[in-house]
């Protein structure tokens, strides 16, 4: 077989590019390369398909998998879509003189719907569901593949379905892709046809310290699917470092052969519907016993969105210029940098208001007085009562019926979870989640104080993230039902003494906070507590 020699086999087409053309331009197109070694190893799995003849690259960019393919073997057919016209003249020179790979100048998303191919293998664009014409793009899915998708759904995972549905008996997909749909919503579907059409054999989770792709905000994983009878074991491994990937090589060498790489499942085993991190990370939760549903003891939902926060909240100076009394005015939290410290107390909401923070929320059903009414008319004068929110509620300006909640969670952070106890006993925007004890007869007991003792502690966050989405950098964000489906230690198991032990330390650790002096080793013996009582090993 001849073999071409004079194809670039690393990364310099792509670096010479990013020098060339501007990161604005590279951005609009979601181009952001694959690491050679990454290239070639995705190409190995394609090769591994004895009789590849065609293979379809369906975003182009550069062709970096077009290269490592016809660097080891020449004599396949390839076919390659690219959007932008920039990078595909770019291609074209790269390729010129060499006849078996056609590039077209398409999108992949609307085009080639017949054609099957013995290889596919992708670095799809990243976009989010308001990044890119989703009405369309998943209307023309959904007709074609019989399937109803999710609104958010990213594009990235739209070529993967189509890919899937495009492989000839035999025929191999390589993909790279952003970890996050495995464990979001919007990748159920994707993960219920990898098990559908028994193609799926292994993904390869990176969790490196830097990223993959130079400037993304991402986590990625590599899928390797192949359309063959070897369906019964499904691998998923977790990998730090690059060299790692030696481990993966020898998969792909060996496969159909078993080797001992990363944790094996049968195809029966995956549940689309859960996050299907439990499968390559090990859950902190197994190292407790004693656990229970968070949902049992407490219930999480967001906090009230208005729809329209700069007409609805006010600062005290808003509130007299309007002259709108505190009667028509609902104390609340309108942004997370307002809350310092674990507890807002009075006196923190007092201090918002003084320095002029919004602190208010417009609270004018039912209201009488002049002014009230002025300000109501001026939010139709000025089209608030026709936005997304308000337009659904009767009055418009009526406020979701949301009562204050004990304790806040917030939404995104990097260090971790954080709850705030609302001693303040006041409302709070989206910026945090609201978290309600449950008043059941089982649970009637709960000293909401312990619980939030609980809440502070490392052992309540490692357990959290077992349910956590990943945003790559170490984001972290939870939605409301991550919290709810998460677990947390069983607390109606202390006995007096110890619940007696732990409220004694935080109360002190309340007050070194209320004094702007927080002394942590008291949470951090908190902690001990749990881990004495509830640490298996
Ligand atoms: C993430 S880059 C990957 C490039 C290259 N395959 C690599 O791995 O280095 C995605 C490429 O797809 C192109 N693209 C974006 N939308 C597309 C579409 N709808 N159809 C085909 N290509 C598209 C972009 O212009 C970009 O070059």
């Amino acid at each position: 077989m001849e073999i071409i020699t004079d194809i670039i086999a690393d990364n310099s087409v792509e670096k010479e590019y990013s020098r060339k053309i501007s990161l604005g331009h590279r951005k609009k197109y979601a181009q952001f390369f694959t690491p050679y070694t990454v290239a070639n190893l995705m190409a190995q799995w394609l090769l591994g398909n004895k009789k590849l003849k065609t293979v379809l690259e369906p975003a182009f960019g550069l062709g970096i998998f077009s290269r490592a393919l016809i660097t080891q073997q020449s004599d396949i057919d390839i076919k390659g879509f690219e959007v932008d016209e920039t990078i595909f003249s770019e291609a074209n020179s790269t390729f010129a003189g060499i006849e078996n790979v056609q590039l077209l100048l398409k999108d992949y998303i609307n085009n080639d719907w017949d054609n099957k191919y013995d290889g596919i293998i992708c670095n799809p664009p990243y976009f989010k569901f308001h990044d890119y014409d989703n009405k369309t793009t998943i209307k023309e899915i959904e007709s074609r593949l019989k399937v109803k998708l999710n609104g958010f759904t990213n594009l990235y995972t739209l070529f993967l379905l189509k890919s899937i549905s495009q492989l000839n008996p035999n025929g191999r997909i390589a993909y790279i892709i952003p970890s996050e749909f495995l464990n979001a919503d919007y990748g159920k579907l994707v993960k219920a046809s990898l098990i559908k059409s028994k193609t799926l054999r292994h993904i390869i989770v990176f969790n490196f310290k830097e990223n993959v792709f130079d400037d993304v905000l991402t986590t990625a994983c590599i899928l390797l699917c192949s359309n063959d009878n070897n369906y019964q074991k499904i691998k998923f491994s977790s990998i730090s470092k690059l060299d790692e990937l030696e481990t993966i090589r020898n998969y792909i060498s060996a496969y159909p052969t078993e080797t001992n790489t990363g944790l094996t499942f049968a195809m029966n085993e995956l549940n689309p519907e859960i996050k299907w991190r439990k499968y390559y990370q090990i859950q902190n939760g197994i190292r407790y016993k004693n656990l229970i549903p968070f949902s049992n003891v407490a219930k999480v939902v967001r906090g009230i969105a208005t729809g329209a926060n700069e007409y609805f909240t006010f600062s005290k100076s808003k509130a007299i210029e309007k002259g709108i009394g505190e009667k028509y005015l609902r104390p609340c939290i309108c942004k997370a940098i307002d809350v310092k410290g674990n507890f807002f107390t009075m006196d923190n909401f007092q201090k918002l208001v003084n320095t002029d923070r919004q602190a208010y929320l417009l609270n004018a059903v039912g209201a009488k007085n002049d002014n009230v009414i002025k300000y109501i008319e001026l939010g139709e004068k000025t089209g608030i009562d026709k936005k997304y929110l308000t337009a659904c509620r009767t009055p418009w300006f009526s406020l979701e019926n949301r009562p204050p909640s004990p304790i806040w969670v917030s939404v995104f952070n990097r260090s971790g979870l954080k709850f705030i106890r609302n001693e303040a006993n006041i409302s709070n925007l989206t910026t945090f989640h609201c978290v309600y004890p449950v008043q059941s007869s089982l649970f009637d007991n709960i000293n909401v104080d312990v619980l939030f003792a609980y809440l502070l502690t490392d052992i309540a966050r490692e357990i959290f993230e077992d349910n956590s989405r990943e945003y790559g950098n170490g984001l972290q964000k939870f939605e409301p039902n991550d919290l709810n489906k998460a677990m947390m230690l069983d607390l109606s198991v202390l006995d007096k003494e110890t619940e007696m032990e732990i409220l004694k330390l935080y109360n002190k650790y309340r007050e070194t906070v209320l004094k702007e002096i927080p002394d942590e080793t008291l949470v951090d013996s908190i902690n001990e507590i749990f881990r004495n009582k509830y640490c298996l090993y």
